[in-house]
């Protein structure tokens, strides 16, 4: 049976469930990515894959929900066998709650997403967006809860690896570098954009509570450049002072992926990025991602 390993953020699954779930997935046929964001086919995929090892499957995700539940939540499952249409990746994820995107949108914005470092947003000043830590969706009104992701291929010179931080290390970080009354000021609520296709305007909400952290520097930059939003002197020297310390930090977990590695984290509770990649046009580094709302 499903056994974590010592470190709590590690699960490793047996040859023989991984077997009866790739078969599974490949039992059911081929869907387009667009397809996919249907909730009635996600669910259908659930729960065929699941009918056919219910106790394998019911075991795998009952262990990621307590990972995930407990610091530092995110989990990194070993073991898994994927197909090539994304069938028991959505299956999983589909344990969790909804899968849900931006609208479709050729080449990039899918259901089912395609992370590739080409295509990776550039960001003001050097490198990609991709290697600051953040959360993701800050421009929706109610972010998404998980992120999880799938590495098909790492890069071949061991760029890109994964990195997280959760909230309470973060905290810490505020708290011993910028002191008590920073860290109160960033529990304030601050601007952000919405997107285009969420209405567009701005919303209000905190970088950080006692249990949440929401971070994308630029979505609150947006605000406050394109939408008018304003905020006092005080704040602003706050976040740039938070900024600073979240891109130095040396305390994110660092890890390297490898195919078939699915890490799912909680999005509300803990930040991610990627370390940067020698040549980002020449990486043939892939990975898929899907955002869950959760239920
Ligand atoms: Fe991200």
């Amino acid at each position: 049976m499903l056994t974590p390993f010592p470190q709590t953020e590690r699960l490793e699954v047996p040859g023989a469930l991984a077997g009866d779930l790739l078969k599974a997935a490949e039992s059911l046929p081929l869907y387009d990515n667009k397809e996919f964001y249907a909730p009635a086919l996600q669910e259908y995929v659930f729960d065929s894959i699941r009918d056919a090892c219910p106790d394998g499957f019911d075991s795998l995700t009952t262990l990621i929900r307590v990972c995930l539940a407990r610091s530092p939540y995110w989990v990194v499952v070993h073991g898994l066998r994927f197909d090539e249409g994304n069938r028991l990746f959505v299956a999983i994820n589909r344990a969790f709650g909804e899968l849900v995107a931006r609208p479709y949108e050729k080449p990039r914005a899918q259901l089912v997403h395609y992370i590739q470092p080409a295509t990776d947003m550039p960001c003001v000043g050097e490198g990609r967006e991709s290697e600051r830590l953040h959360t993701d969706a800050a421009d929706w009104e109610t972010p998404i809860e998980l992120i999880s992701m799938v590495c098909v291929r790492a890069d071949r010179d061991g760029g890109g690896r994964s990195r997280v931080l959760n909230v309470e290390a973060v905290r810490d970080e505020v708290k011993n570098h910028l002191g008590t009354e920073i860290l109160k000021r960033l529990e304030e609520p601050v601007p952000w954009q919405l997107a285009a296709y969420c209405g567009g305007g701005v919303t209000w909400r905190p970088v950080l509570t006692e249990t949440n952290i929401c971070w994308r520097r630029y979505t609150i930059d947006h605000a406050l450049d394109l939408e008018g939003a304003k905020l006092s002197e005080e704040m602003l020297s706050a976040l740039d002072a938070f900024g600073q310390v979240i891109n130095t930090t040396k305390r994110p977990a660092d890890f390297l992926m490898s195919e078939g590695d699915f890490l799912i984290s909680d999005n509300t509770r803990t930040i991610h990025s990627r370390t940067s990649i020698s040549d980002c046009d020449a990486s043939d580094r892939l990975m898929i991602r899907s955002w869950i709302r959760a239920s």
